[in-house]
């Protein structure tokens, strides 16, 4: 490894225009703003129109990411788009974004869940300290709601769309990751699980008429999973990178439910006014919680350049990952 780093530089997000209350889903399902609000946190969460679409959010997330980093697309060199809810199977939703943006450079999607921009993060810090790679743009995005079914108040109150990216650009001096942990097990798959769709189960008459091409959750196994992992997780990078609760600026757990992250600050002791929440205004956004909740913590001034942080998210999988890390000065 050479002597660089990859701090993030610019940051931008997109959202869809529409946002759905509480209030807008109980006169249509069998719901109530009190029970969404008491189990959850969240208020509203955006939703696409036909207009909107995976590709576009993500691109319109990365040019305001490129434009405050002050990167052109010919200074890219590399995109990683984490998503779950691509426009297409194939082809890679981020062969779509790079030729949107007009760079010349490779590209690949991730598919992790809900812990996919905190795993895309990790791996583009890692291609930073090559030293080969200029600017890296990291984008986190769903449009989950196309994949709910609306019928369903198991699910559809608890997500949301959006589209978050960063541009993580080659520094000289110590930034970016400084620890970071992954983690997988796929014995827990059908907790959160889109059934049909994939190459198991095409796409059928029998798939439709019996709802597999919806998410299904178990929502009580994923919070019992959740609630262990995101405190584990975030002793274990504190700890390998040396620092203690007290040297973090700002954690941002994944934005799922406000009692999964007041279960983490309780577990893990956590200052709680460091820990930053916007679950109420977007719900579950998956891959675009983190960086969406970055984008709002830098425009509320409640982190700034030199700044340590925490990322932990949880989702899909089952898999969980989180990092320290610092922002340039
Ligand atoms: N409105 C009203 N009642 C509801 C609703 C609703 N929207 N949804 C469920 N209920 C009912 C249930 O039917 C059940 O009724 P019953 O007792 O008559 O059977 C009752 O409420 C309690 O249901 P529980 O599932 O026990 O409710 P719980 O307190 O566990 O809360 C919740 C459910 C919010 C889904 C919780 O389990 C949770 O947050 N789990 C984690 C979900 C999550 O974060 N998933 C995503 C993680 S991964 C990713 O981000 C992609």
């Amino acid at each position: 490894m050479s002597n660089y780093y990859g701090g993030i530089t610019g940051y931008g997000k997109a959202v869809p225009e529409r946002v759905v209350t509480n209030e807008e889903l109980a006169s249509k399902i069998d719901t109530s703003d009190q029970w969404i609000t008491e189990r959850t946190g969240i208020k509203q969460r955006r939703v696409v129109g036909d207009h909107e679409q995976c590709s576009q959010l993500a691109t319109d997330s990365a040019r305001k990411a490129m434009e405050r980093a002050g990167v052109s697309a010919d200074e890219i060199d590399l995109i990683i788009v984490a998503t779950s809810s691509p426009d297409f199977l194939t082809p890679p939703v981020s062969s779509m974004v790079q030729h949107n943006l007009g760079a010349k450079c490779g590209a690949f999607t991730m598919v992790v869940g809900c812990t996919g921009f905190v795993s895309a993060l990790i791996t583009a810090d890692l291609y930073m300290k090559t030293g080969q790679y200029r600017n890296i743009i990291v984008v986190g995005v769903e449009v989950i709601t196309r994949m709910v079914d609306w019928e369903d108040r198991n699910t559809c109150v608890l997500f949301g769309d959006g589209a978050a990216s960063v541009v993580v650009s080659r520094k000289k001096e110590p930034c970016g990751v400084l620890s970071h942990m992954m983690g997988s097990d796929g014995s827990g798959a059908e907790l959160l699980i889109l059934p049909s769709g994939g190459t198991k189960v095409p796409p059928s008459h029998e798939s439709l008429d019996s709802g597999q091409n919806y998410l299904k959750m178990n929502g009580r196994e994923v919070f019992k999973f959740a609630t262990k992992v995101m405190g584990q997780s975030i002793e274990k990078v504190l700890e390998d990178s040396g620092l203690s609760k007290d040297d973090i600026d700002l954690y941002i757990p994944h934005q799922a439910n406000a009692r999964i992250i007041e279960f983490a600050i309780k577990t893990a002791d956590l200052p709680a006014d460091r820990v930053y929440i916007n679950v109420h205004k977007y719900g579950n956004t998956s891959a675009a919680s983190i960086p969406i909740a970055l984008c709002e913590a830098f425009d509320e001034g409640r982190v700034k350049m030199g700044d340590k942080m925490v990322f932990v998210a949880f989702g899909a999988g089952l898999t969980w990952a989180a990092c320290t890390l610092q922002l340039p000065e």
